[in-house]
Formats: structure tokens, sequence, C-alpha cells
């Protein structure tokens, strides 16, 4: 039985699916399994199922009999997919079964920052809500309404599209920028802009761009000033997208009104980091997927890429379907 390297906590059914076609080696505490253990565990492993956990030359280097790395993540940010592709170890990634989940959570962090959700909430707990707040929000303040505003969206994949729905019910407009425009952007009622048309224009920016070379910083201080003075920034894509310092620094100045964020860099974000300290930030632990029916998906498709490439069978959604050739 080929040996499976499973690096963070599945659910029992599913660990069991693996358990039932290999020897598993199965991190099921908390958190990830420890990068020494990985290492060792990972020198006679055919099959390694993983959550964001960095497979690069080193741990390539430490896998001669590797053959698949299934990650269960629809981002893979964390696998250096052409090096594993020269080794001929097959890659797979969660696409498409948490594309709703990811909406709700994208457009949630929008509704709850313009519309303070969290911050009545959290009023409400500490105990000032002692008179009402009166028409002009009181110690608590206004929010801002979603009906009539724009949302550019950078990052117009299934999940931007999914989130666009969202935003439409809501009444708002949506312009988009993407490496090129969608033949099928009518059925969004979205116009295509470019990344700097798109800072000018918009209200609210939604950020759900995968991590690459050419998005990695891509919102810094120059991105930020071309924003519209007051505007909104949401991020459920990756951190690194973002330079935080810029961020902090628009955040402070007025520039942005607000920063709505899934995902941080670094990540976890430090607990005494200054951002924590800011009235105009909402960050939530990268939570964007995890509903239970969702997460259960994401583990499934996983296990099903990776029993695929051992038993020689095409891979659901490989990334390098080319190392089968
Ligand atoms: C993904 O799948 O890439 C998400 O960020 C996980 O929540």
């Amino acid at each position: 039985m080929a040996k499976i390297v499973v690096t963070g906590k599945l659910f029992p059914e599913v660990l069991a699916r693996l358990e039932a076609e290999g020897t598993v080696v199965s991190w099921q505490q908390e958190g990830r399994m420890p990068q020494e253990r990985l290492l060792e565990e990972i020198a006679d492993a055919e099959g390694l199922l993983c959550t964001g956990v960095a497979v690069n030359e080193a741990l390539l280097a430490a896998a001669p009999q590797l053959k698949v790395v299934a990650n269960t993540m629809v981002g893979y940010d964390n696998i250096d997919v052409p090096a594993c592709t020269a080794k001929g170890v097959a890659v797979s990634n969660t696409p498409g079964v948490l594309v709703e989940a990811t909406a709700d959570m994208a457009f949630g962090l929008l509704l709850s920052s313009a519309r303070r959700i969290h911050e009545g909430w959290a009023y409400a707990k500490a105990g000032r809500w002692t008179k009402s707040l009166g028409q002009c929000g009181g110690d608590l303040g206004l929010g801002c309404d979603l009906y009539g505003k724009t949302l550019g969206i950078v990052g117009m994949g299934d999940i931007g599209s999914a989130a666009a729905r969202r935003a439409l019910a809501s009444g708002m407009r949506i312009i988009y920028h993407n490496r090129r425009p969608r033949a099928d952007e009518a059925k969004f009622e979205a116009s295509y802009r470019s990344f700097d048309a798109l800072l000018a224009e918009a209200d609210f920016v939604l950020v759900l761009s995968p991590l690459t070379a050419q998005t990695r910083g891509m919102f810094n201080a120059e991105a930020f000033g071309k924003m519209k003075k007051g505007a909104y920034f949401i991020n459920a894509a990756r951190g690194p997208i973002v330079v935080t310092a810029d961020l902090v620094a628009a955040l402070k100045s007025g520039q942005l009104a607000y920063a709505a964020m899934d995902v941080t860099d670094p990540e976890p974000l430090p607990v005494d980091h200054e951002l924590y300290q800011m009235d105009n930030v909402l960050i939530t632990p990268h939570i964007a997927s995890a509903g239970r029916q969702t997460r259960e998906a994401m583990m499934n498709l996983a296990v099903d890429n990776l029993l695929a490439a051992l038993h020689g069978q095409p891979m659901p959604t490989c990334l390098n379907p080319e190392v089968f050739k």
C-alpha cells in the first residue's frame, strides 16, 4: 500500500477513505504537522495531502517517491508547480466547491464593514446601547449604504462573479479588472476597467485575485493613492497582494475609510499588530471557505485527486496534467 502523508486534520469519514487505500500518516491535532516531522515522513511517501504547506524544491528533494500533491485549497501559491512538474509530481487544488461560500464571506465582509454590523454588536454587547441612537447614529455613528454604489472587483473569476451576483442584489453597480475582459460579463451586468480606472471609480474595491508574481504587492501606496478618497477595501484573496504597511498608512490618513480582510500578511497577524488597534478595520482569520459542507467537499475533492493519481486514473482537478504524458 502506498504511503500517504496528511499534514492537517480531516473529518474522520474523509480520513477513512484514505486509510482504506493506503498507509496513512496524518497530523490530527490542531495546526499543521511540524516541518521536521513532515520532512521525515515524506521520505518514503507517494502521496501528500496538504493545506497551505510549502511544497518547494527542498520538500521535493526530501521526497524521492512522491507522485502526487493534493492541496485542500483552491489557491496554490504554496506550491511550486513547475518544480513538481519537473520531478513528475502531479498537483491538484480544489476549484469550484468553495465558490459560493467564499463569495458569501467576501460580500459579508463588505456588508459588515459598510453597515457596521460587527461594530453594532460590539457596541450593544459592551452595554453602550443605553439610549436611542437617534437619526444621526449617536456615538456609534452611521454606516455607508450599498445601494447605488460602485463595486470594483479585482479578480473576476468564479468567486468574483458569485460575489457580483450578491452585490447586484443589493443594488450595486459592478466594474471589474482581470488580465482580460470576460466574454460573459453581461451575465453579471459588469463592465471591464483597467486597474487604474477601476481604482479611480470604485466606492468599494474587492480583491479576489490569486497570489502570483504579478499580483504580489499590487495594492501598495501608489494603488491606494489612486483609489477614491474614503473608499472601502476588502481582501478575501491572499494577504501578500497587499503591502500591509501601506494599507495601515492609507487607513490612518483617511485615504481609505475602511479595510475588511479575511487574509493578512503575515498570517496569522501578530497579536500586537497595529491593525487590531484601528477602528476602521475588520479582520477574520482566513475562514472564507470555512462552512461545514464546503470544507467536506474540499477535503473529498483533494482525496479524489490523490487516489486517482495513485491508481493511475485521471485526476478531477489536476494543475499539471502534462506529468501524465
Ligand atoms: C483557498 O482555498 O484558497 C482558501 O483561501 C482557503 O480558505
